[in-house]
Order: C-alpha cells, then sequence, then structure tokens
C-alpha cells in the first residue's frame, strides 16, 4: 500500500470517530442546553456531526472501492482530504452555509467536484471485459454520486430558489438520491467480500446477484419518491413512488431466504470478525427496510415525516448497514482476521456492543417519534414545548445508548488504527 492510500484509509477512520463523538455531544447539547449553548450548541454540533457522517461513508466507500480495484488517484485522495479538512476548520470558525447536510460554504463544493471527478477519471476508465457485477456496482455509484451531488447544488441556480418548494423537492430528492449511489458502492464492496471469504467467484455472477443489481439502480433512480411525499405533489407521482418502494419488499424475501440457506455457511465462517461485521449489516438490513417500508406508506408518512423516525431511519442504515459493512471492507484490507486472539476478541465484543447499544437507540427513536407524530398530528393543540417533554425520556434513552454506540465503534476505530500498517494483497 502507498503510504498515501495508507493516510487515505486513516483519514477515513478519523471521521467516523469524529462521528460518534460529535454524535454524542450533539445529542446532550440538545438535552442540555444551559451547559452547552455558550460553548458548542446542538444548532453547530448537528452539522459538524452529519457533514462527519456523511464524509466518513463516502470516504470509507472510495477508499475500499480504490484498494480492492486497484485504481486510485492521488489528486482525489489529496484534494479531498485537504478539502474536508478545511470544512472542519470552518466549522471550528463558526462558518456555515450551504445546504442540509453539506452546511459549509460553498465555494467547497468545486475542490469536492474536483476531486471526485479526478476519482471518476480513474475509476471509469474501462470496465475489464466480464466484469463481476460488483464492478457496475463500484461504476454506477460512483458515477450516481457525481449526478446527485450536482442535483444537489443546483440551489445556486435562482430559478430553484425562487419556489421554496422547489428548491427543498429537489434537495429532498437529491439527498434520497444520493444515499441510493453510496449504496451501490458499498453493496459491491460486500459483494466482493462474500466472494472473497468463500472463494466461490461465481457468486457475483449468479442470476440473482445481477437481479439485485437492477433492481438497486431502479430504486436508487426511483424510489426518492417516497422522500417527497409531503410536498404538494399530484397523488398519482405518490402512488409510484410508493409502487417502487414496494418492490425493496423482494430484496427483503430474498435476503431473508438467503439467510436461513446460509445458515451452514455462518457456521463455517463464524469465527470470522470480517463475517460478523457482515452478518451484522444483514440484520439491519432486515430492521431498516421493514421501517423504511412502512415509512413508504404515505398514512404512516403523514405521521413520521420530519419525526425522530426519519433520524431512526438514517442512523439506522448508516450505522447499521453501512458503517458495519465499511468496517467488514477495512478489517479484510488489514487482515484483522490474523490478528492474535486476544484483539479479535474485542474486535467481537465490541462489534455485540454496537448491536446491542444500537438496538436501543433504535428503538428509542422509532417510539420518541411515534409519540411526537401522534401528538403533533391528532393533537395539533398541544404545544411544541409539551410535545418535546413528553418524548424527553426516550431521548434520555437514546443518547445514554448512543454513549455506547461510541465507545463500541470508538474501539474498532482505534483498534484499526493501530494495526493500519497492516494490508493483505488483493
Ligand atoms: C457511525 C455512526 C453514526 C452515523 C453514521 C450517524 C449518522 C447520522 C445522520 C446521517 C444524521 C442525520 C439524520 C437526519 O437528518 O435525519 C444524524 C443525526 C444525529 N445523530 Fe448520528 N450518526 C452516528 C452516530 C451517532 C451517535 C453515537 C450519536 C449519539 C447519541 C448520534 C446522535 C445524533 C443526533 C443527536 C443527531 C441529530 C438528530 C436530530 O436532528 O434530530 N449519532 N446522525
Amino acid at each position: 500500500m502507498i503510504d498515501l492510500q495508507r493516510l487515505f484509509l486513516r483519514f477515513a477512520l478519523a471521521l467516523l470517530l469524529l462521528t460518534v463523538i460529535a454524535g454524542v455531544l450533539a445529542s446532550f447539547a440538545f438535552l442540555l442546553p444551559a451547559c452547552f449553548n455558550t460553548i458548542l450548541p446542538f444548532h453547530e454540533l448537528r452539522p459538524v456531526h452529519a457533514s462527519a457522517a456523511l464524509f466518513w461513508i463516502i470516504t470509507g466507500a472510495a477508499c475500499c472501492v480504490s484498494y480492492f480495484s486497484g485504481r486510485h488517484s492521488k489528486a482525489f485522495m489529496v484534494l479531498w482530504m485537504v478539502t474536508i479538512v478545511v470544512i472542519f476548520a470552518n466549522y471550528c470558525f463558526h462558518h456555515y452555509g450551504g445546504r442540509e447536510y453539506w452546511e459549509f460554504p460553498a465555494y467547497l463544493n468545486l475542490p469536492l467536484l474536483a476531486a471526485w471527478l479526478c476519482f471518476m477519471a480513474v475509476f471509469l476508465k474501462r470496465l475489464p471485459a466480464g466484469a463481476p457485477v460488483y464492478y457496475w456496482m463500484w461504476s454506477t455509484g460512483v458515477f450516481f454520486f457525481l449526478l446527485t451531488f450536482l442535483e444537489q447544488q443546483l440551489w445556486h441556480i435562482s430559478w430553484f430558489r425562487v419556489s421554496f418548494l422547489r428548491e427543498v423537492t429537489v434537495q429532498w430528492k437529491a439527498n434520497g438520491a444520493m444515499v441510493g449511489a453510496w449504496n451501490q458502492m458499498i453493496n459491491g464492496l460486500s459483494v466482493y467480500l462474500l466472494v472473497a471469504i468463500s472463494g466461490d467467484a461465481g457468486l457475483a455472477q449468479k442470476k440473482k446477484t445481477w437481479f439485485l443489481y437492477f433492481l438497486g439502480l431502479f430504486n436508487l433512480m426511483f424510489n426518492w419518491g417516497h422522500h417527497v411525499y409531503n410536498v404538494p405533489n399530484s397523488n398519482w407521482m405518490r402512488g409510484v413512488a410508493y409502487g417502487v418502494s414496494m418492490t425493496e419488499w423482494v430484496i427483503i424475501i430474498l435476503i431473508i431466504r438467503d439467510f436461513s440457506n446460509s445458515l451452514s455457511t455462518g457456521r463455517k465462517f463464524r469465527h470470522l470478525v470480517v463475517y460478523r461485521f457482515i452478518r451484522t449489516a444483514e440484520l439491519w438490513v432486515a430492521a431498516n427496510l421493514l421501517l423504511a417500508l412502512l415509512m413508504s406508506i404515505p398514512a404512516i408518512n403523514r405521521y413520521t415525516h420530519g419525526t425522530h423516525i426519519t433520524v431512526a431511519h438514517a442512523m439506522g442504515t448508516t450505522i447499521g448497514i453501512n458503517t458495519m459493512l465499511l468496517l467488514a471492507a477495512f478489517g479484510y484490507i488489514l487482515d484483522v482476521d490474523s490478528l492474535p486472539e486476544r484483539t479479535r476478541r474485542w474486535l467481537r465484543v465490541a462489534i455485540s456492543v454496537n448491536t446491542v447499544s444500537l438496538a436501543v437507540f433504535w428503538v428509542a427513536l422509532i417510539v420518541a417519534g411515534l409519540v411526537k407524530g401522534y401528538l403533533m398530528t391528532d393533537h395539533p393543540e398541544n404545544s411544541f414545548a409539551v410535545v418535546m417533554m413528553a418524548i424527553r425520556p426516550y431521548l434520555e434513552v437514546f443518547t445514554v445508548a448512543g454513549v455506547g454506540v461510541m465507545i463500541a465503534l470508538g474501539v474498532i476505530c482505534i483498534i484499526f488504527l493501530k494495526y493500519s500498517g497492516r494490508r493483505r494483497e488483493v
């Protein structure tokens, strides 16, 4: 591994550490505004946390995709890292701007764009003949990230800004679709890892895997519809969006079927840390897909939209699925399964602590969202303060569980950083 790649990998892990620390601080700042408002108020910590989370996922995905494909761009890595450091320096000096999740001065999107174009120039040169499905997933993700990133920037054109509704629709749509783009990159990584662990290259050529790729692509292109249910729209659009989201049932059915079919495979690889990360992600795919499908039903979305259920959906997927799969890929690169047994035990325990804490964290947010949705929609006579008092106990549980997530992911990060000089040839 050339040094720049090692630095890039460490940089991604540092972003994960920043994400969990800023997340915990943000939830304490929310619960105890009197203690935090003068130094680190919630409205400043939230963008730091959300941007760190977003950059952790995209940087982590780009890092692993570059590593496994052997296609890396030095210009991308340098420009990307420097820009992100400048973004967080701006946050430190209270310089905010942009739009949700990208709340830094907007000109910094230019070097990010230039960096991504450098990555694309190297990555999308040509696909190897008979490329396995994971190459297609990676390429699709890399390309669609560019499209959704550009779409996210449309607010710079005044025509989008003159109508608040128009702008919000495009923002929600672009952010929803961008998740589909990084999911393609990360799903490709999980197929790559399953092939590598099982030694069965046929997995990446199976009809079902290709089918899932096209289904994922279809959803990436169209399932953002459920992100814009709440803007005034024709009903037929809501209907189509709902129909598209429902196709994801097919994925969940296949996942559950695979889960039972792969019990013997599971037993065979049970001891592998990398495999454990993948199995944990599988569990969260099922849980979050169920939640997302329920949220996509317009009658339910009426109550859930903008409540903590949306936050549960966002963090359940980014921590439970994206982060677990990225850590599996990092673990594979660093060959953590050949570390001393004591260290591997630490990693296994940390994975279990994360799963339990995240489960409590997720359920607490869902309950808080249900109570809030019910009180605000069916009892509009309640003031916002009354609603927030009612959900406070659930947010306290969420914060305590968040500390568990921070410790577990922190331990994993520190072990990975400690051994980040290692590498596995691919
Ligand atoms: C890998 C770890 C994590 C990732 C990837 C992550 C990701 C995210 C994302 C994407 C959002 C925006 C959600 C939205 O707009 O709906 C968010 C919000 C938030 N996260 Fe996390 N998060 C992580 C860990 C944590 C932890 C450990 C805590 C601690 C309790 C936490 C607390 C929060 C809080 C308080 C918010 C703001 C919620 C709101 O505005 O209502 N996060 N996180």
